[in-house]
Parts: C-alpha cells; structure tokens; sequence
C-alpha cells in the first residue's frame, strides 16, 4: 500500500525531522488486540495519522508487573511509545513497574527500545497533592523527593541498556510546574511533559475565545522554569460533549476550533504533542476525536487537517 510505504520511509529518516505526534491511551482493560485497533485507528485517521502513544504504566492490566501488551502493539503498527511509570502508588508498586520495564527490555530488545521517544515517571503527581488536586478529588499523589529518588531509579535500571540515553522525565500540570517547591525535580528531568487544560481554568476567562492564548500562556510560563529543558505537551484537547465549565462550552465545534488553533500550531512549531484524545466513549466530558466502535472509527467527529 502506497499509505504504509510513506510511513516505512519517514520512519526511517532522524526524528529531528519531525516531532513525536500521538494520543495518550489509558490501560485498563486493553489487550494487545484492543491496543492494535487503537494504534492503527490512529495511524490511518481521515486528515492526520498520530503515531506515537503515551502510556501511563509499564504494567498490563490485571497483572503484577507483566510489561504492558501495548509493546507488542506498538512493534506491530510502527507506533512510538512515550513509555509511563505510575509513581503514585508506593515503592513497592512502583518496583513492579522498574520490573515490569526490565523485563520489556529483555523480552523485545531493540524492536522495543528503538521505539521509545522517552520514559516519564509519574503522571501528574505533584497535581494531585495540591490543594487544587485535593480540592478536586484527584487521589493519592507523589511529592518531589519522592520522584526525584524514583527517577535515580529508573536511571539505574536503564544504564548499560539499549534505553539508556533515552529522556527521562516527569509529566504535570503548568501551574505545578511553576511551583518554586519542584525546582530539583525539574533538575533531575531531561524533559517537562506540560498537561494544560483552559476548559478546566475557571479561574480565567476560559470561553473557546481565550482557549488558544490560555494553552500557550500555560505552556510560555512551563518554558520559562525548565532550565532549558525540552518542554513536551503531554495532554490537552476539548471536550466535545459534557457540561460547562466555568465560560467553556463543550462542542463539537468548540473542540475542532481548539484543535485548529492549538494542535496545528504545535505540530507547525515541531513541539511533541500527545494530545487527549483519540476516543473517550462514555466519559463526561468526553474528548474523543473519534465516536464509539471497536477497534475506534478512523472518520473522526470533525476535520483534523491543519
Ligand atoms: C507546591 O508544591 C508543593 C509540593 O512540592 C505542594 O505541597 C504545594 O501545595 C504546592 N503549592 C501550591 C500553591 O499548589
Ligand atoms: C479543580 O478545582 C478548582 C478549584 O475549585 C477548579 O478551578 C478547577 O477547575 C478544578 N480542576 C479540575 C481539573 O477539575
Ligand atoms: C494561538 O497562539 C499562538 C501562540 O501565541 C499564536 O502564534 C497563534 O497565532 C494563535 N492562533 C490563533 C488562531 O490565534
């Protein structure tokens, strides 16, 4: 097929050509079938193929630290892996995921490792013990030290790998991120993964109006701490149903509208961008890009061409 000899050539050329363009996927309940549709659902979406994916554990659903069957998926449709750590759940389940890695690394080996566009330990964490996070129910969070020592260990278990040299780092909110408190975490990250949500800032003038120059706000300001360190958007979208929030409207007009202002200025500015996401079938709000079926539908609710 003409379609997949294009993606077999670009692949094949330095990824400095192009920045890492993909949806985050969460794990439960997902096999490797379910992760495949996924990935090719993405790959071959009517107006723009994502092909990297963003997980948030090594560990596959169910199991105890049995690496996360979106690996084999990936090898088998050409996907990129932002690889996750969860880091909020202690350090003894955070030893299943140091394993759960080591043993991907073993089992795959290159047709693994070559995939891999950066490794980040935890997800949101900081966020989470916040008195925004608190506030918002948001569950057991991670503190700095505690990431920063997490981080040291995933650094040991890659050394002398075929992962080693990969990116390590820590994926939260804008406005945790510019917390002076995480200054020694952001030392220890090669990249910041910036979540930034305007639908949710209901502190702001948040209508679709304001949405794009709040996005870059939140993103300038996480730039602005980073040491120079490479700043990755690791989730933003909205939503195209649910209730409104604060000013912002959830539509399906309002989220192309936000996907044409912000998406395509990341793609156009080479920044990696895992946006949220692909589908979102039964949430409230839901921020799918697609509707319901399985594997999800390749027509997306509105045009993604740039
Ligand atoms: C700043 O981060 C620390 C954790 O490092 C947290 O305890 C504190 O609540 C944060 N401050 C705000 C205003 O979110
Ligand atoms: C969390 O709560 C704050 C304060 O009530 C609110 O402004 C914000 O929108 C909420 N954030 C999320 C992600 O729900
Ligand atoms: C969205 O914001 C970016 C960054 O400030 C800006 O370059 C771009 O022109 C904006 N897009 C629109 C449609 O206003």
């Amino acid at each position: 097929m003409r379609f997949s000899h294009i993606l077999a050539f670009a692949a094949a050329l330095p990824s400095t050509l192009a920045a890492y363009k993909g949806f985050n996927y969460g794990s439960t309940g997902r096999d490797q079938a379910a992760f495949e549709g996924e990935f090719n659902a993405a790959k071959n979406l009517v107006g723009s193929s994502f092909t990297s994916a963003r997980l948030y554990t090594m560990i596959q659903d169910g199991t105890t630290n049995t690496p996360i069957s979106a690996i084999p998926a990936a090898i088998n449709t050409g996907t990129t892996l932002l690889l996750g750590l969860w880091a909020s759940a202690g350090d003894a389940q955070f030893a299943n995921e140091i394993a759960a890695l080591n043993a991907a690394i073993a089992q795959y080996g290159t047709a693994f490792t070559d995939l891999i566009a950066g490794i980040s330990v935890g997800s949101e964490d900081i966020y989470r013990i916040t008195p925004i996070g608190v506030e918002n129910n948001s569950g057991a969070g991670a503190g700095p030290d505690v990431l920063i020592n997490y981080i040291g260990q995933v650094r040991s278990a890659i050394a002398g790998t075929a992962v080693d040299g990969k990116p390590v780092g820590h994926v939260d909110t804008y406005n945790d991120w510019t917390n002076s408190s995480q200054n020694a975490l952001i030392s220890a990250c090669d990249f910041l993964g910036v979540d930034a949500y305007p639908y949710y800032e209901t502190t702001k003038e948040n209508s679709i109006a304001n949405a794009n120059a709040t996005f870059w706000d939140d993103y300038e300001v996480t730039v602005a701490v980073s040491q120079g360190k490479p700043v990755w958007i690791t989730e933003t979208g909205w939503p195209v149903s649910g209730a409104t929030s604060g000013q912002a409207v959830a539509s399906i007009d309002n989220a192309k509208a936000y996907y044409d202002d912000v998406a395509c200025h990341a793609f156009a500015s080479d920044i990696n961008t895992w946006w949220y996401i692909l589908q979102d079938t039964g949430a409230d709000p839901s921020f799918g890009l697609v509707g319901a079926g399985t594997p999800p539908p390749t027509t997306p609710l509105y045009s993604l061409a740039c």
